[in-house]
């Protein structure tokens, strides 16, 4: 498959993505204070490796030469999420000085490289004195977001092109509070859905501390959204995929963009729906300007279970390789929502690479980029509003439960000595974002 640049709108963005916890280390530097993440690590068994974010790809240092990577890999923008402990240790109350210093020279440092700021508010890593109060299972918590939102935004001000305030809340509720995998690490349903609803008015609330801070700024979400296919018609399969839809997909774009939670799944979690204050769904589902979508793979339900199709591919992360399902998912959002631009905010594939001399010869991963990417140029053609794409991730980082031992980065990152190496996919992205030569 060929792909090119002239196969998207001229004023698409191509970018490269990170979060702080995943690559800045230095958790103990400059007044930073503890995240649920640090304490998460330290817990046996949390990591499969054993690891933890204290060092990870050391960019709290080495984020000058970082910026330089990305220059030179020619992309139009850098998505990087800033860590509220650094900002505001306890959650609450006083600022830190040298996080918001931190995130300032990181911003002014892309503006001089001629790189667009695409800043994350919250990718998971809560300040652990929240979670001593209940994390995102306390309502206070939403509050002390948008405080946080404005505080940030007050700082940066419009210099950050696009403020998203939240990251993948289906990650930092479900997975986090009832499955058990991310940190707190809680497993209970009822909990979970009170720190979805939470997270959600969290969203609401700072997209409205921050309207006014920075009008000039696009405000949005990023969410993951994960196309449910039925393994058979069979009638148990269909809807066993509608369920998980529901649950995944549905169950946060419906509050956001219709201002209701979906019927059906309300009425199948019972007992364990959360608590709705009135007026908090208009709150939630206030105006963005843009929906940042995660997309790295599909499901395919059946009625016992998940179903893994023989014939296909799977990535390290054991995700199935399949394009097609982000083509599906951006065309039926398009028909089922009233919805500002898109973004891919991420997508990308881990493999267990290899330094081959002084190169990683990712293959696989240069094949999965390109077959995304025709994707998104898919979906463009069938009238779908896409406003850019981020790979992830510019490098190899923490990749949370899995530590260390799975590698998504476009640049190889040799953890003993620090040392960045391009893959051959990092070179593909180069190549395909060189500047279009004009005929004469
Ligand atoms: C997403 C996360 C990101 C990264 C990728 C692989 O769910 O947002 O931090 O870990 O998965």
């Amino acid at each position: 498959m060929t792909i090119s640049k002239q196969d998207f709108p001229a004023n698409f963005i191509f970018g490269v993505a990170t979060s702080s916890y995943q690559i800045e280390g230095a958790t103990r530097e400059d007044g930073r204070g503890d995240s649920i993440w640090d304490t998460f690590c330290r817990e046996q068994g949390r990591v499969s490796d054993g690891t933890s974010g204290d060092v990870a790809c050391d960019h709290y240092h080495l984020w000058e030469s970082d910026l330089d990577l990305i220059k030179a890999m020619g992309v139009d923008a850098y998505r990087f999420s800033v860590a509220w402990p650094r900002v505001q240790p306890d959650g609450k109350g006083a600022i830190n000085p040298k996080g918001l210093d931190f995130y300032e020279r990181l911003v002014d440092g892309m503006l001089e490289r001629g790189l667009k700021p695409y800043l994350t508010l919250y990718h998971w890593d809560l300040p652990q004195t929240l979670q001593d109060d209940g994390g995102w299972v306390n309502r206070e918590t939403a509050y002390r977001f948008a405080e946080y939102a404005r505080v940030v935004a007050e700082r940066l001000g419009e210099r950050v092109a696009s403020y998203a305030t939240l990251n993948e809340p289906w990650c930092s509720s479900i997975l986090s509070y009832q499955i058990g995998e991310h940190a707190p690490g809680l497993r209970d349903r009822k909990l979970a859905l009170a720190a979805a609803h939470h997270l959600l008015l969290g969203h609401g609330e700072a997209v409205a501390a921050m309207r006014s801070v920075v009008p000039a700024s696009d405000l949005g979400i990023v969410l993951n959204l994960q196309p449910a296919y039925p393994a058979s018609q069979a009638p148990e399969d269909v809807a066993a995929a509608r369920f998980a839809d529901g649950t995944f997909n549905r169950w946060f774009m419906d509050p956001i963009f219709r201002a209701e939670y979906p019927q059906d799944i309300w009425d199948a979690y019972g007992a364990d729906v959360p608590q709705v204050q009135d007026g908090d769904l208009v709150r939630i589902a206030q105006p963005i300007d843009f929906l940042g979508v995660n997309y790295y793979s599909r499901s395919v339900n059946g009625a016992s279970g998940n179903v893994k199709p023989d014939e296909s591919s799977y990535t390290h992360m054991g995700w199935e390789v399949y394009p097609q399902g982000l083509t599906d998912l951006l065309v039926r959002l398009n028909e089922d929502y009233t919805l500002p631009p898109m973004f891919i905010t991420e997508n990308g594939a881990a493999y267990p690479d290899e330094l081959q001399g002084e190169g990683v010869h990712d293959t696989e991963r240069v094949e999965y980029f390109k077959a995304h990417l025709g994707a998104v140029a898919q979906a463009v053609k069938q009238g779908v509003n896409m406003g850019g794409y981020f790979a992830w991730s510019l490098m190899d980082n923490f990749e949370w439960a899995w530590g260390y031992s799975r590698r998504f980065g476009l640049i190889y990152v040799d953890y003993d000595s620090q040392r960045r190496v391009w893959k051959d996919s990092a070179r593909w992205y180069r190549d395909l974002l060189q500047p279009v030569a004009v005929a004469q």
